[in-house]
C-alpha cells in the first residue's frame, strides 16, 4: 500500500487516496452515478449511431486517451521498493540530521533504473543504474538520487543535455535502445574527455549488473554535513551491497535480454516477496570542509573523481533493507519525485557545479513529467514530516487549505504557522564562503586531468575483468560507422594505457596511436592513519 495518508498540509482533508478511486460495489462514473453495463455503448437503436449523450462511453474513453504521463527524460525504465533505514548513530558525531540519531528507523523508498532506455526498454542494457533513494525522515524528505556508478561523465551541468542526446538513440531511426554502441556516443565522450573514466567503468562488468540487489550505489558528488554546533564536514556517500557486488558476462545479459527484458525488476520483487530482503550499508568517506575542498590533491567538487577507499576509508553509518513491493507501479515507481534539493537539517549540498546544475533540473522537470507544481500531494511523495507551506492552488491541487491570509506574518488567521519565535531546529543555512566574484564560465584547473583516475581503474582490475573491458571496447567501437571516431577514441585509450589501447586497435583494425599526455600521479600514498582515521566516527 502507498505511505499511510498524511496531509499534504499537515492537516486532515478527510480525503483517503487510496479509497477514493475504488471505494464501492458497484462501478460507478467517476462521479460516483451506478452504472450496469460497461460493455456497450449508447445508441440510437441497436445500429447505432453512437449517441453523444452517452457519457459513461465517453468518461471511459477519454479517461483511457489520457492515461499516460510523460516517461522521465533520463532514468526512464525503473524498478521501487519500500523499506527501512536504521541508523547506528555513528554519524550523528557530524550531522545533525534527524536520519543519523541512534537506532532511528526512517521508512524508504528506493527506485533503481537504467539511464537511457525507454519505459520499455531491457533491464540488462551496458549503461548506468540509477539508485535513488526517498528517507521519509522526521524533519522532511531526504533524497540521495545516486548512481552505481561513482563518478560522473560531465563536470558542469550545462553539458547535460549534450550527453544524453549523444546518448540517447540516433535521432534518424530511435536506434540503439540504451547501449553505447554508436556514433554519436563515442564521438561525445571522445571529445569531451573528462567523460572517459565514468566511460571506463561502462565498459567493465559493473555496467551490466547480476542484480539490482547486487549494486553499489554512490551519491558521487561531496555533499556537506553539519552540526548543531556550527561545525561542517565534507562527506562522499557509499551504499554497499550485503550480498557482495556481482555482474553477468555480456552473452549473459545478451541472453537475458533476449528471454527476459524485466530480469532486474522480476528478480527484485521476487526476492522482496520470497522473504529475501535486500540490504545496503550506508557508508560515508569524512573530509575536512576547508576553503580548497581537495584532499590528497584530488578536487572534491570535481564528479569525474572518486576518493581511493584506501586514503579515506567507508565508515557505515546505518542499514537499510527493503522489505515490500509497491503495490501499484503507476502510483509508487512512476509518479515518484527524486530531487537532490530534498535536503534536510544537517545535509546541504556543496559547490559541486553538476550539482548545482542537478537543483535546478528535477523541479523543473517534474513540473511538467508530473503535470503542475502540485506533486508533492502525490502520495508516494508526501512527507512523513508536518508541511506547513504558503503553497497554494495550481493544477492538481488536492488538498483543502483552511485561513484567509496565506502569506507570512499575518494577524488575521486563528491558526497562524509562524509562531513569533523561531521553530527548534530549523534547516541549517551554511554559511560557506564564496571564494571568486569574477564571473567567468571556465573550469578549475583542477578538473583538468582526464586520464589518470581512469588509469587507475583499469589497473585496479583482475586480468579477466580487463579482458572484459577490453572486450567491451572492441564491441562497442566496432559498431561506430565513423573511423574517426573510432580513432579519437583510441587516442584516449592510449592515453589510459598502451595495452589496452594496443588490444581494442588490434580487434578494430586499425593502428595503435601514441599517449598524449603524461600519466598523471595515480595513487597519493600517505599512511591511512594520518588521512582517513582523521574523522573516525566510532
Ligand atoms: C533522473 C541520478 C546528473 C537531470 C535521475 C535519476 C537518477 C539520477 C538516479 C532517476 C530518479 C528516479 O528513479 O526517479 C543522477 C546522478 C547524476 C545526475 C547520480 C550525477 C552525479 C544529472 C544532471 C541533470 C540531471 C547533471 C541535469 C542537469 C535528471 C532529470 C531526471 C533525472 C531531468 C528525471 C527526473 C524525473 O523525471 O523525475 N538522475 N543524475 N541529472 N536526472 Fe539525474
Amino acid at each position: 500500500a502507498a505511505p499511510a495518508p498524511v496531509s499534504p498540509t499537515g492537516r486532515d482533508t478527510g480525503a483517503d487516496p487510496t479509497l477514493a478511486a475504488q471505494g464501492g460495489e458497484y462501478l460507478t462514473t467517476a462521479h460516483g452515478s451506478r452504472r450496469s453495463d460497461t460493455d456497450h455503448s449508447l445508441k440510437a437503436g441497436r445500429r447505432g449511431p453512437v449517441l453523444l449523450q452517452d457519457h459513461h462511453f465517453r468518461e471511459k474513453i477519454s479517461h483511457f486517451d489520457h492515461e499516460r504521463i510523460p516517461e522521465r527524460v533520463v532514468h526512464a525504465r525503473g524498478a521501487g521498493a519500500h523499506g527501512v533505514f536504521r541508523s547506528y548513530g555513528t554519524a550523528s558525531r557530524i550531522s545533525s540530521a534527524a536520519v543519523f540519531g541512534k537506532d532511528v528507523e526512517t521508512p524508504v523508498f528506493v527506485r533503481f533504473s537504467t539511464v537511457l532506455g525507454s519505459r520499455g526498454s531491457a533491464d540488462l542494457a551496458r549503461d548506468t543504474r540509477g539508485f535513488a533513494t526517498k528517507f521519509y525522515t522526521s524533519e522532511g524528505t531526504w533524497d540521495l538520487v545516486g548512481n552505481n556508478i561513482p563518478v560522473f561523465f560531465i563536470q558542469d551541468a550545462i553539458k547535460f543535455p549534450d550527453v544524453i542526446h549523444a546518448g540517447k538513440p540516433h535521432p534518424d531511426r530511435e536506434i540503439p535502445q540504451a547501449q553505447s554502441a554508436h556514433d554519436t556516443f563515442w564521438d561525445f565522450v571522445s571529445l569531451h574527455t573528462e567523460a572517459q573514466h565514468h566511460t571506463i567503468w561502462n565498459m567493465s562488468d559493473r555496467a551490466i549488473p547480476r542484480s539490482y540487489r547486487t549494486m553499489e550505489g554512490f551519491g558521487i558528488h561531496t555533499f556537506r554535513l553539519l552540526d548543531d554546533e556550527g561545525g561542517s564536514v565534507l562527506v562522499k556517500f557509499h551504499w554497499k551491497p550485503k550480498l557482495g557486488v556481482h555482474s553477468v558476462l555480456w552473452e549473459e545479459a545478451q541472453i537475458a535480454n533476449g528471454m527476459d527484458p524485466d530480469v532486474h525488476r522480476r528478480d527484485l520483487a521476487d526476492a522482496i516477496e520470497a522473504g529475501a530482503h535486500p540490504e545496503w550499508e550506508l557508508g560515508v568517506q569524512v573530509f575536512e570542509d576547508n576553503e580548497e575542498q581537495m584532499f590528497e590533491g584530488i578536487d572534491l567538487l570535481d564528479p569525474t573523481k572518486i576518493v581511493p577507499e584506501e586514503l579515506a576509508p567507508v565508515q557505515p553509518v546505518g542499514l537499510m533493507t527493503l522489505d515490500r513491493n509497491p503495490s501499484n507501479y503507476f502510483a509508487e515507481t512512476e509518479q515518484v519525485a527524486f530531487n537532490p534539493n530534498n535536503l534536510v537539517r544537517g545535509i546541504d549540498v556543496t559547490n559541486d557545479p553538476l550539482l548545482q546544475g542537478r537543483l535546478f533540473s528535477y523541479l523543473d522537470t517534474q513540473l511538467s513529467r508530473l503535470g503542475g507544481p502540485n506533486w508533492t500531494q502525490l502520495p508516494i511523495n508526501r512527507p512523513h514530516a508536518p508541511v506547513n507551506d504558503m503553497l497554494r492552488d495550481g493544477m492538481h491541487q488536492t488538498a483543502v487549505h483552511t485561513g484567509v491570509a496565506p502569506y507570512h506574518p499575518n494577524t488575521l488567521d486563528g491558526n497562524n504557522p509562524f509562531p513569533a519565535d523561531e521553530p527548534a531546529r530549523p534547516f541549517i543555512d551554511h554559511p560557506a564562503p564564496v571564494a571568486e566574484s569574477v564571473k567567468e564560465r571556465g573550469a578549475p584547473a583542477s578538473f583538468d586531468d582526464h586520464y589518470s583516475q581512469a588509469r587507475l581503474f583499469w589497473l585496479s582490475m583482475s586480468d579477466v575483468e580487463k579482458e572484459h573491458i577490453a572486450q567491451a571496447y572492441t564491441f562497442e567501437l566496432g559498431k561506430c560507422w565513423e573511423q574517426s571516431v573510432k580513432e579519437r577514441q583510441l587516442q584516449s585509450l592510449a592515453n589510459i594505457d598502451a595495452k589496452l589501447c594496443a588490444v581494442v586497435a588490434e580487434g578494430l583494425g586499425l593502428p595503435a596511436p601514441r599517449p598524449t599526455v603524461e600519466h598523471g600521479r595515480i595513487a597519493p600514498s600517505p599512511a591511512l592513519s594520518q588521512i582517513g582515521g582523521q574523522w573516525p566516527l566510532d
